[in-house]
């Protein structure tokens, strides 16, 4: 199979890139595109540190082929960072000690961004059930529970 140009939106920004065939949008973000925010922890769907969304739904993108990405918009957590700071979800995870060894903690961050723009004030049972696909092998994930909590109520004005 031959290699194919592919054009789509990389976090409001259009690129265009040759691609060859069955290239994951993951490999094209962190060793092309130099977008290292998305992490590579099993590569074959099982942890979530490789999430970004895609037209605003969150997306596995070790097993994304970069062909499917044509014409999307794909947001990785470095379009999620404000160019002057930090998201109230960054924010948040430093302030309720989310975060140890970082690993999960980009995914985890895009999974919620998807969560809150969708549900601006989810329950506790609804953020447990966002995050079922992403492993943190650290936290016990209750402090990112709280995080994504915290940062509702600050995003809400609460
Ligand atoms: S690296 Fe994609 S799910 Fe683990
Ligand atoms: S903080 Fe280490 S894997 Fe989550």
């Amino acid at each position: 199979m031959a290699s194919k140009i592919v054009t789509f939106t990389l976090n409001g920004r259009e690129v265009e890139v040759i691609a060859k065939p069955l290239t994951t949008l993951q490999t094209l973000l962190r060793e092309k595109l130099g977008y290292t925010a998305t992490k590579a922890g099993c590569k074959q769907g099982g942890c979530g540190s490789c999430t970004v969304l895609v037209n605003g739904a969150p997306m596995l993108s070790c097993l994304l082929p970069v062909e499917d990405v044509e014409g999307q918009a794909v947001t990785t957590l470095e379009g999620i960072t404000p160019r002057d700071g930090l998201h109230p979800l960054q924010s948040a995870f430093f302030e309720n000690y989310a975060i140890q060894c970082g690993y999960c903690t980009p995914g985890m961050i895009v999974i919620a961004k998807a969560l809150l723009d969708r549900n601006p004030s989810p329950s506790r049972e609804e953020i447990v059930d966002a995050l079922s696909g992403n492993l943190c092998r650290c936290t016990g994930y209750e402090p990112i529970i709280h995080a994504i909590d915290d940062a509702a109520r600050q995003l809400a004005g609460r």
